[in-house]
């Protein structure tokens, strides 16, 4: 039997696949573990079963040990583990991906609905008792028929989100870095362009790109300037992709129409600045929040980490 450290609470199909072979310590608590607990519980373990909020990095595989073989990340972005240190270690890296693209996609396109057509808006007004009565031009929104919707980074959840958006008579325009399949492009009447042709031209920017060096800030004062002053950023992906200060500065100013985050920066800290906007809409990073998702999540998991500890082929490797 090997022991298995998981940081924070999963769903118990996952979790009981792995007390099914192993001696399993499982934080119990619905509160985040602490740094110095989480140190104190890896220790000696072979296998990590980790979250999003918890940062694998030097000090923790030190604290772990050199036994440990494997960290399995409950979540398909894995920018809290430091995975060149993992690598120098021989510690093998996995996520899960594929079991969260619809949920992901089904918010992203949710965030559109709502930033186009002032929907968080729309809702204060109710909740606070304001008065209000319907008027030919009361809260107008962006209708979405025909406008563009530009995909930052179509992998599985920006191919998702752009197959909804395209069900409301968007014009798909994507940028990545190697070329999308041809059935794709058909199926989605999909354009390439380059990221300042994508900001220039997008009604709505919709990020779905990793987090790393790379993509932080990424969306930053001079990208905001470039976009069309009726245009909206959505970000489902991770927060630091955008600078939020400067996001505040674009929608107080009117540089950019609207925003919807279901990420942010410093989660779970939100930028005050956002706080005050009505032409920002905010969620608490809810994207792979179904029942069913993440209990998938838990479970494909549990399989990379059985996979390593039984010495066979790992699936859901991830590289740096
Ligand atoms: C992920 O898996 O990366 C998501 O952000 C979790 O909601």
């Amino acid at each position: 039997m090997a022991k298995v450290v998981v940081t924070g609470k999963i769903p118990a199909g996952g979790l009981a696949r792995l007390k099914a072979e192993h001696d399993v310590t499982a934080w119990e608590s619905d509160d985040a573990i602490s740094r110095t607990e989480l140190l104190a519980m890896v220790a000696g373990a072979d296998a990590i079963v980790s979250l999003l909020t918890e940062k694998i990095d030097g000090e923790l595989l030190d604290a772990a040990g050199p036994q440990l073989k494997s960290v399995s990340n409950v979540a398909v972005g894995y920018n809290n583990i430091d995975v060149p240190a993992c690598e120098n270690r021989g510690v093998l890296v996995t996520n899960t991906p594929g079991v969260l693209t619809e949920a992901t996609a089904d918010i992203a396109i949710s965030l559109i609905l709502m930033a186009t057509r002032r929907l968080g808006e729309g809702e204060r007004v109710i909740r606070a008792q304001e008065p209000w009565q319907w008027g030919m031009f009361y809260m107008l929104g962006m209708g979405l028929q025909g406008r563009q919707l530009g995909i930052v980074g179509m992998g599985q959840i920006g191919i998702a989100t752009a197959r909804r958006a395209k069900a409301f008579g968007m014009n798909i325009a994507y940028t990545r870095r190697t070329p999308l399949e041809d059935h794709v492009i058909e199926e989605l009447d999909a354009k390439f362009m380059t990221m300042d042709e994508l900001i220039e031209s997008s009604d709505v920017l919709s990020l779905h790109c990793p987090y790393s060096p790379a993509t932080h800030h990424l969306m930053s004062e001079n990208q905001f300037a470039r976009m069309k002053k009726t245009a909206f950023l959505i970000n489902t992906a991770r927060g630091p992709i955008v600078d939020e200060a400067a996001l505040v500065t674009a929608l107080k100013s009117g540089e950019i129409a609207g925003a919807g985050l279901d990420v942010f920066e410093n989660e779970p800290a939100v930028h005050p600045g956002l706080l005050e906007l009505d032409n920002a809409v905010l969620i608490p990073h809810l994207g792979s929040a179904t029942v069913e998702t993440r209990a998938a999540m838990a479970d494909i998991a549990a399989t990379n980490a059985l996979a390593i500890l039984a010495g066979s082929q790992a699936p859901n490797l991830v590289t740096s």
